[in-house]
């Protein structure tokens, strides 16, 4: 497949163009949705040989394909598939990389589900699984073993927002021979380019900023060479490929990416700066923020800050968070982030083994959507009011 855009345009004409060649069909702009599991050949010997650029559905359809490549483009890296859901696309590569007597290198910030899918499906297929600090950066070296064949970093961690110095642990994992896997689900490659830091498999949901609309699941794995092989072969061989009309949203939801981002950001850093002073906050927990203890890992690494961020209260019972979620009118409370509507969700850190901070209170996890921020600055203040009275 062609694309038209080319490694040099800034970020939004190749959000814009990225993926599909209008002339590859008949002009029309977006590419076609098409729904497949058979795919004709013209004779025996084309068929003997699978001599033609699609086979079969689950290898691929030009809806697939336009996406996959545009999400290629943007990563940098050497080939890009889709899968059903951000879960998958953190699983499939772990299975890919990891067998029977080896060991895995998780941060302790994880997203839940990548731990509960390490401590169940891994460790029954006997799999070695150790948390590790997220701040620990180069000092990882001390706990690679001779087995270690994956470190797994997400930054900034879910929920608490450490940032991972991403380099560092990538040279001492390299230097022991490990894969280094990253969950880039919060930054997106506009926020932070993973190939230019040296991770080698690279793991994005979707769901949240590209698809932008809370009403797609997909998730994307691309990776550099000469991983890209060994990650296409676990996935062909699970069959767990994306459906067209997903892919289509996906792709839909993409063209539009990088203007809905950066007013996530603008809104989110002006709201996190307003909240630091606000009576009944203790603390704000993102990285864009002076204040946070890992900011200068984000400004040194990363280009920007998406929509996600968290607060601690300074109430500390459940009642008080109770009244504060509850008062809120135009934040829903809802998990999926990364949609154009803003959410609050009250954060358990229960999982964490290693990492684990004492905050002044409850840890609450807000989305903060594409609505005019005095309107949000409005519900907040209600929300701290309710349960400063709880
Ligand atoms: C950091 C991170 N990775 C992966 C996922 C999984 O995405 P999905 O909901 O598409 O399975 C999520 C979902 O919240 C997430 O926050």
């Amino acid at each position: 497949m062609t694309t038209s855009t080319s490694g040099k345009q800034g970020m939004n004409t190749r959000l814009a163009h990225g993926g599909h060649d209008p002339k590859s069909f008949h002009g029309f702009v977006n590419p076609p949705v098409v729904h497949a599991s058979t795919v004709l050949f013209p004779n025996a010997d084309t068929m003997r040989r699978r001599d033609q650029k699609y086979t079969y559905g689950t290898h691929g359809t030009p809806t697939t394909d336009a996406l996959a490549a545009a999400i290629d483009a943007l990563e940098g890296t050497a080939g890009t598939l889709l899968v059903p859901s951000g879960l998958a696309a953190v699983t499939v590569p772990l299975l890919a990389f990891l067998s029977s007597g080896d060991h895995v290198l998780i941060t302790d910030s994880v997203y839940f589900p990548t731990r509960r899918f390490a401590d169940t499906v891994l460790k029954r297929l006997g799999v070695a699984v150790t948390y590790y600090d997220p701040l620990i950066g180069g000092g990882i070296k001390a706990l690679l073993q001779p087995n270690t064949k994956v470190v797994f970093t997400e930054s900034p961690g879910s929920n608490t927002f450490e940032i991972q110095d991403i380099p560092a642990i990538a040279a001492a994992a390299h230097e022991a021979g490990a894969v280094v896997m990253m969950d880039n689900t919060w930054a997106t490659p506009l926020y932070f380019r993973s190939v230019d830091h040296d991770v080698d498999v690279i793991i994005q949901a979707a769901t949240k900023y590209p698809a932008g609309h809370s009403d797609v699941l997909l998730g994307t794995m691309s990776a550099i060479e000469p991983y890209f092989a060994k990650l296409e072969e676990t996935y062909s061989a699970l069959g767990m490929c994306a459906g067209p009309d997903d892919a289509y949203q996906t792709f839909r939801g993409l063209r539009t990416m990088g203007v809905r981002l950066e007013h996530h950001r603008k809104s989110a850093l002006e709201l996190a700066q307003w909240l630091e002073q606000e009576e009944g906050v203790a603390e704000v927990l993102h990285p864009a923020l002076e204040s946070f203890p890992s900011h200068d890992l984000w400004k040194r690494d990363f280009t920007g800050s998406s929509g996600v961020f968290s607060i601690v209260l300074d109430s500390a019972n459940t009642a008080q968070t109770d009244a504060f979620l509850d008062a809120l009118q135009i934040f829903g409370l809802g998990y999926s982030w990364g949609g154009f509507e803003s959410l609050a969700v009250p954060v358990s850190l229960a999982d964490r083994t290693v990492a684990s901070r004492d905050y002044a209170g409850p840890v609450i996890r807000l989305q903060i959507g594409l609505e005019d921020v005095e309107d949000l600055k409005a519900d907040l203040t209600k929300a701290l009011a309710a349960a400063k009275s709880a």
